[in-house]
């Protein structure tokens, strides 16, 4: 298997720029890859944008929240999932701590994703209080996707992993968040965990694309969480659909694994060298 892109998957490339066009009249498809044999799964399916998000300190990492999630470890599966992808758009989420602090930060961290990574985009969590951070990193020709609503980095301020933007208050910030994230020159931004009626107006507010999860329908596209469309968690969130049940097929092949060892009927004769 080759990994080297040619001239016509390039053509075929799922750019930042690729999507903005489809806004309103092709949905697209994202879903968070950390590693090459899922991207490479995912590529080859034709999902449009792979995000490697940092939720992989949920599902691979086993952590409770997000927050512990390094630089160095974003790099890391950046690079993994940069290699498989031929024609999807590679999007490295940043993590919590590295464009909170200062634009330069930002910046700086957003140039290790595409330099190390090999990104071509990246996405930062937060609306208002990101304006600045988005404004650097653009002006530096690296394209952002914005994300506003549920912000997992913000679970300490919200309480919790809470819907956003009920209530006119809360619908008045998560609009205000989206418009800061457009006006800071990002080319998409994600909706997640939000009243579908909110995320409906958003996006017809805006003139970049919308990404939703658990946002509704109304969205220019979904995005979902490998785990949760393989049923590789112990549970599938309301707002999500299990499309496989790949946990429990894994669980199923172990099992007769050891089994089969136990009873020494693995390895069998044709599985062994002569
Ligand atoms: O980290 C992640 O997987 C995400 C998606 C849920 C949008 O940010």
């Amino acid at each position: 298997m080759s990994t080297v892109t040619t001239a016509s998957q390039r053509e075929h490339r799922v750019t930042a720029r690729s999507l903005g066009a489809r806004k309103g009249r092709e949905p697209f498809s994202m879903l968070t890859a950390y590693d090459f044999t899922f991207a490479r799964l995912f590529d080859q399916a034709g999902i449009d944008v792979l995000l490697v998000g940092d939720s992989v300190g949920n599902t691979a990492q086993g952590l409770e929240t997000t927050l512990p999630v390094t630089l160095d470890e974003m790099v890391y599966h950046c690079r993994l999932v940069s290699r498989a992808a031929t024609r999807a758009l590679v999007i490295g989420d940043m993590p919590f701590g590295s464009y909170q602090v200062s634009p330069e930060d930002a910046v700086r961290s957003a140039i290790r994703l595409v330099k190390e990574g090999g990104v071509a985009a990246v996405k930062l969590e937060g609306g208002v209080a990101s304006r600045a951070a988005i404004e650097r990193i653009v002006a530096a020709e690296i394209p952002v996707m914005g994300h506003v609503g549920l912000t997992p980095q913000s679970v300490h301020r919200m309480g919790g992993y809470r819907v956003q933007g009920r209530g006119e208050a809360g619908r008045q910030r998560v609009l205000a968040d989206a418009r800061a994230v457009e006006a800071a020159g990002a080319f998409a931004v994600v909706l997640e965990g939000m009243p579908a009626e909110l995320a409906r107006e958003i996006t017809a507010a805006l003139s970049i694309p919308t990404v939703g999860i658990g946002a509704g329908a109304a969205c220019d596209g979904q995005v979902l969480v490998l785990h949760d469309l393989l049923g590789l968690s112990d549970w599938t969130p309301s707002f999500a659909k299990g499309y496989a049940g790949l946990g429990a097929l894994a669980s199923q092949a172990a099992r007769a694994f050891a089994d089969e060892v136990a009873q020494r009927k693995f390895p069998a004769r044709e599985h062994e060298y002569r």
